[in-house]
């Protein structure tokens, strides 16, 4: 086996220089995984929001070896078991009213990609509909050009403007913007995250989401959550708008969203996505022949989502999200070095006295826990849902050194 300084040169000769990854993972137990140099590393990142269950869980790598022994793959043409099973269980978790659909895609952009389409053909099902689509500032929902024309950084969307849609951004948490914007009636949609992941785990404000719901609704737009990082337990409820400590519950035949987009922890870590028309009238915006994809809701993805949720579900893990995430994030604002910390479950932003949350996150890595640092100040923990007690509190206890030691 290689060291990681060379496989990763290799690396750089061979693949696109869009990411940098700075080790090369070997395999996992539980939260935690080895490098190819054997060293050991705690996951708190849980691949950006994915593993929920870890690496190697006995229930996830069953459901795909026996999958993968049955029938790997039968394109759109046929369907099978497990893809009919999770769509079931999917309307069931979001809450969708009767005459709900799901689509399947293979990743979250694509999945936005089927709403932004479902969107488009509001509110006839056909051309003509309204196409101005609201999103906020600081928001993140994918990188394919639908996606990005709802991504509201400017460095990842400029480059491609010439051939982004026609999005208004809206200040985050201002109810008073989103009437103004829904006024002009020529409004799709309105497409959120409960809490933004990207921007450095903010949270919208508790009274947003009913409020936005309303609104939408008596503008005639539709309301379309984004919950590919927050959903599937890891705020503490299937999905954040259901959660109370997030200004939900948004649920239920009357209040709940019209579109919701899954991906991330729905696969465990097996991509695959999915987008829910949430009510008859949205199941009926998309016709034959208005969406595709070769791969999405393949029996595979399908039996280890439907695993992925089960376990999630059997082992009470939303439960243990919020236990675990509220004791922890109150233990971590009490660190020297950290200011604050934000969030829900087991999604937590650690807000950082001066210090650079990049020069945190490396020196964490280098005192073996894997973080992420996209906002300047915030660091960001999505570990596995089955991260122990104990492994929270081996990295609160090393926290306040790896501060020192990145200043
Ligand atoms: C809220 C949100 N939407 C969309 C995406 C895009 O998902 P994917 O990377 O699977 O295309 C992400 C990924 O980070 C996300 O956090």
């Amino acid at each position: 086996m290689q060291s990681n300084s060379t496989a990763l040169e290799q690396y750089r000769q061979r693949l696109l220089g869009v990411f940098s990854p700075t080790l090369v993972l070997d395999h996992g137990l539980g939260a935690q995984v080895w490098d190819v140099d054997g060293r050991e590393y705690l996951d708190l990142l849980g691949g950006i929001a994915v593993n929920a269950l870890g690496h190697a869980h006995p229930a996830w790598v069953k459901a795909l070896a026996v999958q993968a022994s049955r029938l790997g793959h039968v394109s759109n043409r046929y369907t099978s078991e497990p893809q009919i099973a999770l769509a079931g269980k999917l309307l069931e978790i979001t809450g969708a009213a009767p005459g709900g659909r799901v689509f399947f895609s293979n990743s979250g952009t694509e999945a936005n990609e089927a709403a932004l389409k479902a969107a488009l053909r509001h509110p006839t099902g056909g051309t003509g509909g309204r196409h101005r689509l609201l999103a906020l500032e600081g928001s993140f929902h994918g990188r394919t050009l639908g996606g990005l024309s709802l991504t509201a950084k400017a460095a990842y969307r400029e480059p491609f403007a010439e051939f982004t849609g026609p999005v208004q951004f809206l200040p985050h948490g201002d109810l008073d913007a989103l009437e103004d914007a829904l006024k002009g009636g020529d409004a799709a949609a309105l497409v959120v995250e409960v809490i933004q992941g990207e921007a450095g785990v903010i949270p919208l404000p508790a009274a947003y989401l009913a409020e936005a719901r309303r609104l939408t609704r008596q503008y005639g737009a539709l309301l379309w959550i984004d919950e590919i990082q927050t959903g599937i337990g890891r705020t503490g409820t299937w999905m954040a708008y259901q959660n109370p400590a997030l200004g939900g519950p948004l649920d239920g035949p009357e209040g709940g969203p019209d579109l919701v987009t899954l991906a991330k922890g729905l696969g465990g870590g097996f991509p695959v996505g999915a987008m829910v028309a949430m009510n008859g009238p949205t199941a009926a915006l998309l016709r034959p022949g208005d969406h595709g994809s070769t791969f999405g809701g393949g029996p595979l993805a399908t039996a280890v989502a439907l695993a992925t949720v089960q376990t999630v579900e059997d082992q009470e893990l939303m439960d243990w999200a919020r236990v675990l995430g509220g004791r922890w994030r109150e233990e971590l604002a009490n660190v020297p070095g950290v200011k604050a910390t934000r969030g829900e479950g087991l999604l937590i932003g650690v807000v950082l006295e001066g210090a650079k949350a990049t020069a945190v996150g490396e020196a964490a890595q280098a005192a073996g826990f894997l973080t992420a640092a996209h906002d300047p100040h915030a660091l960001r923990l999505a570990p596995p849902l089955i991260l122990t007690e104990s492994q929270a509190q081996r990295f609160t206890a090393a926290l306040p050194a790896i501060i020192k030691e990145a200043a």
